[in-house]
């Protein structure tokens, strides 16, 4: 039963839950137990499936890899759906398979759900407990509309800042994703719902997204584009993998042996299903050999073909065997079979958004906005009676479904935002008696005439990122550094918020005392804004992902890299392993805010750097220190510089915390560093491989704010 709801909602679910596990226990699942002893909860899920698989015919293995029409085979002619099916066999208590997305919230038209903030806001924040907790009301959410499996997390690297789904994405450091995503999915799979890490593998680009070859060598995948996924599988023990759209070094990513058996199944040692992205399946012997369990949405390779494959001998039935068992033990240990949702008939329409996770939503927005300038104190906000604020950009204002609070796409989630930007500023404003006047931003003219009226200029801005379509370049789109420059000039008081799922450049930068990155920060993105401006939150999310000067100055700026030779059928991941700030470190560029940057209202001091030796492991510890006047969190980052041997980067990020002060008061980090925090990918060999040398310990606010230094020998 959902394990994760707390307070009076949860006790009535619970209830529920158990009065319909009663009702399961007095009628048709004694028959059930009967008719399917694999229904006994006593038994191992490796037990149970061994059971369930002897007592199965072919046809009914070849039933579960395969996706049918949820529309046809729940007979609804359309409103919200699952995005997957694959039916369920009542004869043998098997339960239907239903897939969802997203990894912002429960998507795909469902009504009723919390529009979380979006991915890189999660990352933002560097929060693994807030992470974990926001994937069990995710999770929970899901269940409640009737979804056995949840699509996210999301853990492409951001290689390529013009990414149309970088929004969807953890950043740019495989360590951060694979923290964040291990986090999250733990969370979701406290429910009984299967979580998928996707898009396996490397998935960086939307531009030809179906047909593009990532040619990347062996060393960037396993140091750069796997970890994640590695993680997801060792830490978290994630139910489901989906294989991406396009391919990996000219080979489709859902038909790679070495990638979804040597890799996924070898090295990491995944027990659990691989499903293909939704069209992602070219073939039927090659996929069902290489070790794609599931087709999505179905039918194409793995209907009628795959049966024929089955009877011809071109496909074994151990392979159907290995298949449908990967499915079955996933469900057993998951909890599918024990605790299967309810039907969406029954709670299509019903409202699963929680105070509590609406309230959850509001400290992720909080904990992920990351203050990128504020000079001359212009943060935060101290307005007095009589006073006016003017409120500019078309992201604080009105409207049902309001853009900008979610990236576009399968992880949209229709944002009902209770208190838009504009009016939660109003709120916080007439608090001490001043007053907020509004304009849209079209006319810049206009915006900057009542910029100048006003005591205070708060600006929104805006990027479009969405699935399908990579950004065509950095620049804020619509004019808007004209607005803001306009706006700026008219009013010397002028502060930036950006609602953009990425990088963007700003040209008027020098112009603004104070920016803020609010990311697509989801329904209560007004609240979390205003409390940042205010001063109610002292700001403290850092980049996971490094913001360029300009839109050549990044690690991908050939045609070649991106958006790939030959109209897109080819991306030369020729930057190696330097991707993100491993590059700009490297390369010696400067970028406009490095990764792991984030300011506060506060200062933080750092000291007393002490590294041990602890076997194989290493303790790495520092005390930190709140040394200004506000309470704050700080993430404290810790980078190794390798002895590099084999052209590391100068930094690469290898542990983090996130502690809270209070003014004046200081607390001991520590941090452990494993044998693999310090090894690098030996390709030849296969294997990870710990260099001899001195190695460099650096402990820092950011990864260009460096505080404390050590050193370690290998
Ligand atoms: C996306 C996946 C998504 C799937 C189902 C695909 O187009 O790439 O991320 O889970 O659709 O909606």
């Amino acid at each position: 039963m959902p394990r994760t709801r707390r307070g009076a909602a949860g006790a009535v679910l619970g209830l529920v839950v158990l009065v319909a596990a009663a009702a399961l226990s007095a009628g048709a699942p004694a028959r059930a137990a009967v008719a399917c002893p694999w229904m006994s909860r006593t038994l191992s899920p490796g037990k149970r499936t061994a059971m369930l698989l002897a007592a199965m015919t072919t046809a009914q293995k070849l039933a579960l890899v395969v996706g049918v029409d949820p529309h046809a085979a729940l007979g609804v002619a359309d409103g919200p759906l699952y995005v997957g099916y694959v039916p369920g066999n009542a004869d043998l208590c098997i339960p239907a398979l239903t897939f969802n997305d997203g990894p912002a919230g429960v998507a795909d038209l469902q009504v009723g759900t919390t529009a979380f903030p979006a991915p890189i806001a999660q990352a933002a924040t560097w929060d693994t407990s807030l992470q974990r907790r926001f994937g069990a009301a995710l999770g929970l959410e899901a269940w409640e509309k009737g979804i056995d499996v949840l699509l996210a997390p999301d853990v492409n690297i951001a290689r390529v800042p013009e990414n149309g789904r970088n929004f969807e994405g953890f950043g740019e450091d495989p360590f951060l994703s694979g923290q964040t995503a291990a986090a999250e999915i733990a969370g979701i799979q406290q429910n009984p719902v299967i979580a998928t890490v996707k898009h396996y593998a490397v998935n960086s680009q939307e531009t030809n997204r179906y047909y593009v070859s990532s040619n990347v060598d062996d060393r960037t995948l396993h140091e750069i584009y796997l970890p994640p996924f590695e993680a997801a599988v060792k830490q978290a023990h994630v139910g489901a993998v989906m294989c991406a759209y396009g391919l990996v070094n000219a080979s489709f990513s859902c038909q790679d042996q070495p990638l979804l058996t040597t890799v996924l199944r070898g090295q990491f040692g995944f027990p659990g299903f691989v499903v293909s992205d939704w069209g992602a399946t070219w073939s039927t012997v090659a996929s069902a050999d290489a070790g794609l369990d599931i087709e999505m949405p179905g039918g194409l390779f793995y209907g009628g073909a795959l049966a024929d494959a089955v009877a011809s001998g071109a496909v074994s039935s151990p392979t159907i065997d290995a298949m449908a068992s990967r499915i079955l033990t996933t469900m057993f240990r998951i909890g599918v079979f024990d605790e299967p949702p309810p039907a969406l008939a029954s709670v299509s329409a019903t409202d699963v958004s929680s105070p509590a996770d609406q309230a959850l939503a509001l400290r992720v927005a909080e904990e992920g906005t990351v203050l990128l300038k504020d000079d001359r104190r212009a943060l935060p906000l101290d307005l007095h009676a009589g006073e006016t604020v003017a409120v500019i950009g078309a992201p604080a204002g009105f409207g049902d479904i309001r853009a900008y609070a979610g990236g576009r796409g399968s992880a949209f989630v229709a944002a009902a935002t209770p208190v838009p930007p504009l009016q939660a500023i109003a709120a916080r404003a007439a608090k001490v008696g001043a007053s907020v006047v509004f304009a849209d931003g079209s006319d810049p003219v206009a915006a900057a005439a009542l910029a100048h009226s006003a005591d205070v200029a708060v600006v929104f801005a805006y990027d479009h990122e969405q699935e399908g379509r990579d950004r065509p370049d950095l620049q804020l789109p619509d004019a808007q550094d004209e607005l803001v420059s306009a706006v700026a000039e008219a009013n010397p008081s002028t502060v930036v918020v950006l609602d953009t799922g990425g990088p963007v450049l700003m040209p008027w930068l020098g112009q603004v005392p104070a920016v803020v990155e609010a990311w697509y920060s989801g329904q209560r993105d007004g609240d979390a804004i205003a409390a940042v401006l205010f001063g109610d939150v002292n700001p403290s999310g850092k980049l996971p992902q490094t913001f360029p000067a300009t839109n050549d100055a990044v690690p991908t700026s050939s045609p070649a890299q991106w958006p790939g030779d030959r109209q897109a059928q080819d991306a030369e991941f020729t930057e190696g392993i330097h991707v993100g700030y491993r590059w700009y470190d490297t390369e010696k560029v400067a970028p406009l805010f490095p990764f792991g940057y984030g300011l506060s209202y506060t200062r933080f001091a750092y000291s007393h750097l002490r590294i041990a030796r602890m076997r194989s492991n290493v303790s790495v510890s520092f005390t930190v220190a709140n040394s200004g006047a506000r309470p704050g969190s700080e993430i404290a980052q810790l980078y190794v510089d390798d002895p590099r041997v084999a052209g590391e980067p100068p930094k690469q990020l290898a542990g983090y915390d996130r502690v809270f002060l209070r003014p004046h008061r200081s607390t001991r980090v520590t941090i452990t560093l494993t044998p693999r925090s310090l090894s690098y990918w030996d390709s030849p060999k296969a294997r990870w491989r710990v260099a001899h040398g001195l190695y460099r310990i650096l402990v820092g606010s950011s990864s260009r704010d460096i505080r404390l230094r050590g050193f370690l020998r290998r």
